[in-house]
């Protein structure tokens, strides 16, 4: 095979497409990965969830020094903030793991092309490398999987600087008086969180009559409350039509959904975070003949193959939920696949987990999904303030709920809210995965006292014999 020959050619260094070069060379495949950006990790490692959760462990844990550990009779005198350190303690998480990732390339054997990689004709990939040469690459099967970019609103420009998508609100040099957030999701609630911890003035602008859309609604409903306690004001139901950034920070003009007076809100910085479209620029999708459907994402059959034979895409350019871990299990699949295994995806078992504090987790269906789909339900739950461990740690906010058939009492649903949600929800997870029956969980024997317990309680609950309530 001449150097520039590959079985598998992977565009894009994320979660999906490192996790795909990784596989495919396990499977014996020869394997490249082009990457455009200098550190290979792609948005997650960079510039998304593993920043984000280093600030939001340092801005968490200044929270708790400062509000609730006098509660645990651990008293600080003098405390105080160190932005710098705690900036520089994020760069130094991210740089350490895009290295990692360097090293797993090389320990693979797969070989990394710096540059912009597009299709060419018949199975080519052009890397247009960064000092403006090109080299071409032959590949037997093409993985597209260069993820998603923030979207923004028409009336709206980011600058990074006055008006920030997470990119820049991960980066702020100084904590902002008064932080306007847009979109109550997953990025606006955890970035919120972090600036608000550290001092900020938060308000949360959303244009739906909830906030963090997706998730069951009785959870949603509980955590804003929750928040609104941590001092978030929300402004529900309102869309911006405005905002004029100058020197002293940005004017945002509003207005109800419903139609209604505009009001105004001046703000140090706007975060928009309003959702992510698929990543597809530059790609030559047009010209290679790959079909996108009319959300941008593009399209894939059961075996992520696009329409056109050997082009294969994976992660947040195709739909489904834009989670690392869901496009780090299609890359593993994608791989699988093209070496001639059989492989698959179970899209009822991702999981999706918002690490503000509390921390919410979710599994399956909601509620309010069975509800509208028909489906006879039982519903368990429990509250955090009965478990033991929750209390010790005075981490009472929050409850587990178990959505389960009526018939079968098969687990259809998890839904947490509280301390470590998200690592409590692989659990249910795996559950699901298995096919398991409340009493399933409610026979396994949990460690004591751990927060697990509080999903035994729920699962005994939906047969109405949960012990600690
Ligand atoms: P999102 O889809 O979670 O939330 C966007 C929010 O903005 C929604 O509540 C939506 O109703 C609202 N919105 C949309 N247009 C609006 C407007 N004109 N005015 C006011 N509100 C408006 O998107 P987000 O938070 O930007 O995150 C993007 C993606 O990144 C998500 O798909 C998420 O899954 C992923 N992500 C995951 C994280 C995690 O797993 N913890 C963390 C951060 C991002």
């Amino acid at each position: 095979m001449s150097d520039n020959k590959f079985d598998v050619v992977v565009i894009g260094s994320g979660p999906g497409g490192y996790v795909a070069a990784i596989r495919a060379a396990q499977l014996g495949l020869k394997t490249a990965c082009v990457e455009k950006d200098p550190a290979f990790g792609g948005t997650c490692l960079n510039v998304g969830c593993i920043p984000s959760k280093a600030l939001l462990q340092a801005s968490g844990e200044y929270a708790h020094a400062g509000k609730t550990l006098a509660r645990h009779g651990v008293v600080f005198e003098g405390l105080s903030l160190d932005l710098d350190a705690m900036m520089n303690h994020k760069e130094k998480v991210v740089t350490d793991l895009t290295k990692g990732i360097a090293h797993l390339f090389k320990n693979s054997g797969i070989i990394s092309f710096a540059g912009t990689g597009a299709l060419g004709a018949n199975g080519e990939v052009i890397v247009s490398n960064l000092d403006g040469s090109e080299t071409k690459l032959e590949a037997g099967a093409t993985i597209i999987a260069t993820g998603s970019t923030a979207t923004s609103l028409p009336s709206i420009e980011i600058d990074e600087k006055r008006i920030v998508s997470s990119t820049g609100a991960l980066a702020l040099e100084a904590v902002p008086s008064h932080l306007a957030v847009i979109g109550a999701g997953y990025i606006g609630l955890e970035m919120a969180s972090v600036w608000g911890r550290l001092g900020a003035k938060i308000t949360v602008i959303e244009f739906l009559d909830r906030i963090v859309p997706g998730m069951d609604g009785e959870l949603a409903a509980q955590f804003q409350k929750i928040l609104r306690r941590q001092k978030m004001k929300f402004k529900l139901s309102t869309k911006v039509v405005a905002a004029e950034a100058s020197d002293a920070g940005v004017t945002l003009t509003m207005e109800p959904v419903n139609g209604g007076a505009q009001e105004t809100l001046d703000a140090d910085v706007v975060l928009v975070a309003v959702g992510r479209r698929p990543y597809t620029e530059g790609l030559g999708l047009e010209q290679a003949g790959v079909a996108l459907d009319k959300a941008g994402c593009i399209e894939v059959g059961e075996n992520y193959e696009t329409n056109v034979a050997g082009i294969y895409a994976i992660g947040d350019v195709i739909k489904g939920p834009m989670l690392a871990h869901k496009a780090e299990d299609e890359g593993v699949a994608v791989a699988e696949t093209i070496a001639g295994q059989k492989s698959h995806v179970n899209y009822a078992a991702i999981p999706g987990v918002v690490y503000t504090h509390p921390e919410l987790a979710s599994v399956g269906q909601t509620q309010e999904q069975l509800e509208e789909s028909g489906v006879d339900y039982n519903s368990g739950s429990f509250p955090f303030i009965a478990n033991g461990r929750a209390r010790a740690m005075s981490a009472t906010d929050g409850f587990v709920k178990i959505l389960t058939d009526a018939a079968s009492d098969r687990i259809l649903g998890v839904h947490i809210m509280g301390a470590d949600a998200g690592t409590l929800i692989a659990e249910a997870v795996l559950a699901i995965e298995l096919g398991a029956s409340a009493e399933d969980l409610a026979r396994t024997c949990h460690a004591h006292p751990t927060l697990s317990e509080a999903i035994k309680e729920a699962a005994l609950d939906v047969a109405e014999r949960a012990i600690h309530v």
